[in-house]
């Protein structure tokens, strides 16, 4: 089921997530509910904090961004732990729950996280990095109740929250979701720039 993205700032965002005991079906009910939710808004990867759920599950599949043509192949991550974060990369990163920003952030350049899968077995990816690397710092991150804004200056973050507000606000007036709006934006937008090139 696609459920709805938690949009920061949010208390539900902030909170730590609790380690899940047992991978049993009602975990697997949350997994599969982050899968579609993250296909359903085009993203990269989602934490069930997102969607309200205070568990320590992520997914990730950065193959529709990276080679579109590639099939759908979800990465499963539950009590995913990072264990050794070397070099640094800068990312220009983006998140769900604050749709339509996009912020450079300073990460580790590669990582390897320790987890269990859908099935409740533990793997390892080994030195992760690009866009795989970011993409599971930046959902642990999300189980620890901190967001990509929260590595931003107290100056960019507090512009981002009020748009963040703003964007809210048109949401709930107009009964639209935050993809909606943000595409309006953007067509009026476009709108505007060609009728001043047509001048
Ligand atoms: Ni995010």
């Amino acid at each position: 089921m696609v459920r709805d993205v938690l949009i920061w700032p949010d208390p539900r965002l902030k909170a730590k997530a609790q380690a899940v005991a047992a991978v049993d079906a009602a975990v697997r009910k949350v997994v599969d509910d982050l899968i579609e939710t993250m296909y359903a808004q085009d993203g990269v990867g989602l934490a069930a904090p997102q969607i309200a759920e205070s568990r320590r599950i992520v997914v990730i599949d950065r193959r529709p961004q990276e080679d579109p043509e590639k099939p759908q192949e979800p990465i499963v991550l539950i009590n995913p732990v990072l264990v050794g974060g070397k070099g640094e990369a800068i990312w220009n990163e983006g998140c769900l729950s604050v749709p339509g920003e996009f912020e450079d952030v300073k990460r580790f350049e590669t990582i390897t996280v320790r987890a269990l899968n859908r099935e409740g077995q533990p793997f390892e990816i080994t030195d992760a990095a690009g866009l795989l690397g970011i993409a599971l710092q930046h959902e642990t991150d999300h189980l620890d109740g901190t967001l990509f804004v929260d590595r931003l200056s107290a100056l960019k973050r507090e512009l981002i929250k009020r748009r963040m507000k703003r964007l809210k606000n048109e949401m709930r007036a107009q009964g639209k979701t935050a993809k909606e709006i943000l595409e309006e934006r953007e067509a009026a937008e476009d709108g505007a720039a060609q009728e001043e090139a047509a001048l």
